[in-house]
């Protein structure tokens, strides 16, 4: 898989889902399912967006104990996603674990990739909630390199961590980047955002878009606009 932009699709349900997919007739755009959408709708709304043929990023960032962690993947494993995640704090065991159980009887299995540090998390919460007391992209660093030594394919990132990331765990350790938008377009509650042009010469392996395309009166040509700034 090369770079893709990947519009995430939080919507309340699987109607609004589809009408908004609908308004797409010639490329089909890798979509996320986050949590908000798949306890609406349960996994067949991940299976009826695969019949649609999108390719599909299941972003419900399990965090358990290895041995529940395995068994939930290994259900995951057969909706045939492409992209599913994890939180890293669960521990290298954790992850180790997690990529047991998605890896199915012949081998294949969706890319796996660690959610580090949420961009909600600041350096204070992360030292008063959690009592962790280290600079905060040094942690986030950390729990890359764990998520490497653990086998997984990347992790999510802000684009601004992007250039670190695949310094230090390789260019082929995918990052996939949220808080991306339009040079002329709303900010939001987005603190740190990028271009999808400024994203692409980073190194951000994939771009996870969400209002600048659900939110925009023509979806199709704002999804079409990010995949010329960041795919050609
Ligand atoms: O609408 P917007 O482009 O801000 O959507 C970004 C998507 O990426 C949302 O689904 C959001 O939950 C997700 N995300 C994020 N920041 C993170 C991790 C995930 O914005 N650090």
């Amino acid at each position: 898989m090369g770079k893709d932009v990947i519009v995430a699709c939080d919507f309340a349900s699987a109607e609004q889902t589809f009408a908004f997919l609908d308004k797409f007739t010639g490329k089909k755009p890798f979509v996320k399912i986050g949590m908000e959408l798949y306890y609406a709708e349960g996994p067949e709304i991940v299976r009826e967006i695969k019949k649609r043929g999108h390719k599909i990023f299941l972003d419900l960032k399990l965090h358990d104990i290895p041995n529940t962690v395995k068994k939930a993947m290994a259900v995951l494993r057969n909706l045939d996603v492409d992209i599913t995640n994890l939180h890293a704090a669960g521990t290298k065991n954790m992850m180790e674990a997690a990529l047991e159980g998605l890896t199915r009887e012949d081998g294949t299995r969706p890319l796996l990739i660690a959610v580090t540090q949420l961009t909600s998390t600041d350096q204070e919460s992360m030292e008063r909630d959690l009592l962790i007391k280290e600079p905060i992209d040094r942690v986030v660093m950390h729990y890359a390199k764990t998520a490497k030594e653990a086998g997984l394919d990347g992790i999510v990132c802000s684009p601004l961590e992007a250039g670190k990331v695949h310094a230090s765990c390789g260019e082929g350790f995918l990052t996939i980047t949220p808080g991306v938008r339009f040079a002329d377009g709303e900010v939001g509650d987005q603190k740190r955002v990028m271009t999808p042009a400024q994203a692409k010469e980073i190194g951000s392996d994939y771009i996870v878009v969400g209002r600048p395309i659900t939110a925009s009166s023509d979806p199709v040509a704002a999804y079409e606009r990010c995949v010329r700034e960041f795919c050609d």
